[in-house]
């Protein structure tokens, strides 16, 4: 089985081809530190050959959910080095996402200020997750120029003290509707200046945030997961094919290790205008970096998929979640545990740290 066999992942040597997706599991303190029973759920999942971190702020401006963890203070970033210390001892290897909330916030989790966006356009169609409860989203505040700047020096930093938490890496996030992805998207960007209007205008902030991060810490440290069709928090992009076909493109101009293709998903249908390709066929052949294949897989589908060979690896979320010992439940074909949706976001230790191993 491809899945279980080892690879090489630019400098990383995996023990499988199996990545654990990042999830936001809400289980910080309100000053955004990881708690030890973080240390305890990644530890538990080493047996990856790859984990994702949950999306951690990569400033207090990034603030979009409650107990959501950050990587910009001291504290913060001392308590990422239990985890990836012992993550490193489990012999696992762990990179961290890096996120900016932009419109998808709100202004109870923010110390009362607007979330900063492209432009003023609210996500339509769906409620956010506040510490008081399901809110409609607030029109976002457009972010300004010495902002954006601001923006993306913040994201270099939140790199350099990933780098000096332990970490083996470091993802931009610019999938699920997203501050990245925002930038992308009509439905979200409606900018006259450099940062909106023409596709390589949209395109350019994403492409100037790899840059810093290259900059940071070295390309071979550097990836980005994207969700071309998948529309998320109201995206909805005029030409998604032709948007993600340049993004891609100019990316491949870059050096750094690799991206990671979120599909949409079924419980998301797109727009009556996207195109019904597989993206990971269209855009991952396209990609000159390492592929990362995401959503929806199982082991026969993953095993399909790699043998496809575009992806190289196959990075999976609630599987994960649920099965702690994924891979050797795949190899030894046992039985999965079903995760439950109502300890996904927030709680203590059940549903994240109780999920049975196969041999309890
Ligand atoms: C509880 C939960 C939290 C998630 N949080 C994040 C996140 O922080 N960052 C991210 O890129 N994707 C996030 N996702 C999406 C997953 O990374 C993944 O793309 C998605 O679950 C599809 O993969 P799957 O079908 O294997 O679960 C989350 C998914 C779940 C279930």
């Amino acid at each position: 089985m491809k899945l279980l066999e080892q690879t090489q992942f630019g400098k990383l040597t995996l023990k499988n081809k199996m990545a654990m997706a990042a999830m936001t599991r809400s289980r910080a303190d309100i000053n955004g530190i990881v708690a030890d029973m973080t240390v305890e759920y990644y530890t538990q999942r080493a047996g990856a050959g790859l984990m994702f971190t949950e999306a951690i702020r990569i400033s207090e401006e990034a603030t979009g959910s409650p107990l959501t963890p950050g990587i910009y203070t001291n504290d913060q970033i001392e308590a990422w080095k239990k985890v990836t210390k012992s993550v490193h001892e489990h012999g696992g290897l762990i990179i961290a996402q890096l996120w900016h909330t932009g419109r998808a916030g709100h202004s109870i989790d923010r110390n009362g200020k607007l979330p900063l966006a492209p432009s003023p356009l609210a996500i339509q169609g769906m409620q956010h997750f506040t510490s008081q409860g399901l809110k409609d989203y607030e029109t976002p505040q457009e972010i300004t120029l010495a902002e954006i700047g601001q923006t993306i020096r913040d994201y270099g930093q939140a790199a350099r003290n990933a780098i000096a938490a332990g970490f083996d890496g470091v993802e931009l996030h610019a999938a699920n509707g997203y501050l990245p992805s925002q930038f992308l998207a009509e439905s979200a960007n409606q900018r006259t200046d450099d940062y909106g209007g023409s596709i390589p205008k949209k395109a350019r902030f994403v492409l100037e945030v790899m840059q810093e991060l290259i900059l940071a810490v070295g390309g071979d440290k550097v990836g980005i997961k994207i969700s071309p069709f998948h529309p998320y928090g109201d995206m909805v992009l005029d030409d998604p094919k032709g948007t993600y076909t340049y993004l891609v493109q100019e990316l491949n101009k870059l050096d750094f290790a690799y991206i990671e293709l979120m599909k949409r998903s079924p419980y998301f249908p797109s727009p009556a205008h996207y195109p019904a390709d597989d993206e990971i066929e269209l855009f991952g052949s396209m990609i000159k970096q390492a592929v990362i294949a995401n959503a929806g897989y199982d082991k026969a589908s993953a095993e399909a998929e790699l043998e496809k060979g575009i992806a190289g690896l196959i990075s999976f979320g609630t599987l994960f979640l649920a099965n702690p010992d994924l891979p050797i439940r795949f190899e030894k074909e046992a039985i999965l545990n079903e995760p439950d949706r109502a300890t996904m976001f927030g709680g203590g230790a059940h549903g994240y740290v109780d999920y049975p191993f196969l041999n309890d």
